[in-house]
């Protein structure tokens, strides 16, 4: 697609333009000094926050900022008529506001428990050591498109209660609808994909409930009523779109730093018992995911005249990289002490998934340090990056000659 080069990021931001998929970190260094919120005119015009205090405040103050819009790029009316399906209720509960959000959120919480997701991580691991398996003796592997990308859409499978033979084909869908968003007319299929496929899920679950989380919904309840057919789907595609890209984003951006940074995986290999920080250190250095809010009324936010139906992109990832927050905050510090990053939101938001998200990075980066202990990206040109909604590598080939079959 022909872009329009970038006049000003103060006031022409364009968050799909290459240079900040690629890097984006030095821009928002220089915004948070010169323009901490930033403006643009394209895509029907949207406001950048990039200090961690305006993120965090902004996604406490949801009387202001509405989640009744999510994405960052507008959809728009696809040409030949053929738009995204819109959903009755959107993909709750991350696309409203109470009370709708507050009782949908409640539905899903259960599903995503410590102990729940404990039940997954056997089947995770193996998962991870049958991935290496295919790959170890080629002494070389696409670390991002043959291993990161193919572990989260195969433990939400199993959440769902659906087939992982089909994983390529979720992880099509949820790409047209995250990472080509703007494509108008692919992001359009990708959500068709999802809410057929779905819709044929929970019709089929009504005859034969299981234990998995449609089934859940299909038969659970709200104020003594059954839940609304367009409700459950919500919430289903929510949880396919939500769980997949994201978190395979954030294992590739881990994966790609250990390629590049050999002094951390080889502290990483000779400490282990410091994964869980570094976990929290690569979740807050390459947190992957922006959200949007809607304006609800006129208003004036740090001095920026916001109009009622603005759109305010909620950059979490640069939050995340405030030196007023976190001291040599573009550094990776793998065993940072004081780490209250917002990677996964801040307020009645915050990421449902996380305790998921967190087992399944520390599981895949666990098992790939236990059989590649040594590895490094094969060539720095071929590394490609996918940004917008959710940032992450989508190629990062790696080598690692000689390494250690599995015992
Ligand atoms: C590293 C991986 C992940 C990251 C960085 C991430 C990040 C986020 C963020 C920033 C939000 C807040 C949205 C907002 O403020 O508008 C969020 C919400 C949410 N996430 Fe995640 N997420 C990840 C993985 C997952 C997984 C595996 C699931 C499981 C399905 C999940 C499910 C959800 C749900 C349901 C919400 C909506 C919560 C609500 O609105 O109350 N996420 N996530």
């Amino acid at each position: 697609m022909e872009r329009t080069p970038v006049a000003s990021w103060e006031t022409d931001f364009d968050v799909m333009d290459p240079q900040y998929v690629n890097d984006p970190f030095p821009i928002w260094d220089t915004l948070r000094e010169t323009c901490p919120v930033a403006h643009t005119e394209r895509r029907r015009g949207a406001w950048l926050l990039t200090t961690y205090e305006d993120v965090t405040a902004a996604a406490h103050d949801i009387d202001a900022f509405s989640s009744l819009q999510i994405s960052v790029i507008r959809p728009e009316e696809a040409p030949n008529g053929a738009g995204a399906p819109i959903l009755p209720y959107g993909l709750p509960p991350i696309s409203s506001d109470p009370p709708l959000h507050t009782w949908t959120r409640r539905l899903l919480l259960p599903w995503f428990s410590h102990k729940r997701v404990e039940s997954y991580e056997a089947m995770t691991r193996e998962l991870c050591h049958r991935l290496i398996d295919g790959f170890i003796e080629d002494g070389r592997a696409d670390a991002a498109e043959g291993y990161a990308q193919q572990i989260p859409v195969r433990v939400i499978a199993r959440t769902l209660g659906v087939p992982d033979t089909l994983s390529d084909t979720f992880t099509g869908w949820v790409r047209d609808v995250l990472e080509f968003a703007d494509d108008q007319e692919r992001r359009a299929a990708g959500a068709r994909g999802i809410f057929q496929y779905l819709t044929e899920e929970i019709a089929r679950r009504r005859e034969d409930p299981q234990d998995d989380l449609i089934s859940s919904l299909v038969h659970g309840e709200h104020d003594g009523a059954p839940l609304d057919e367009g409700l459950i789907l919500g919430i289903c595609s929510l949880v396919m779109i939500a769980g997949i890209d994201t978190t395979w984003s954030a294992i590739g951006s881990t994966l790609w730093h250990l390629a590049t940074h050999p002094e951390d995986t080889a502290r990483l290999v000779a400490e282990p018992e410091l994964m869980p920080i570094a976990i929290e250190e690569f979740l807050r250095a390459y947190a992957p995911v922006t959200m949007a809010r809607l304006v609800t009324e006129d208003v004036e936010f740090q001095g920026c005249p916001m109009k009622k139906d603005d759109k305010v992109l909620m950059n979490f990832p640069a939050a995340n990289r405030d030196p007023a927050v976190f001291e040599r905050a573009d550094e990776v510090i793998i065993d940072r002490e004081k780490n209250r990053h917002v990677a996964f939101g801040s307020g009645i938001h915050r990421c449902a998934g996380s305790n998921l998200a967190r087992m399944e990075l520390t599981v895949a980066v666990e098992t790939w340090l236990q059989r590649i202990p040594t590895f490094r990206v094969a060539d720095p040109d071929a590394v490609t990056w996918a940004g917008g909604q959710v940032r992450g590598p989508r190629q990062v080939p790696v080598v690692f000659p000689g390494q250690f079959t599995r015992d």
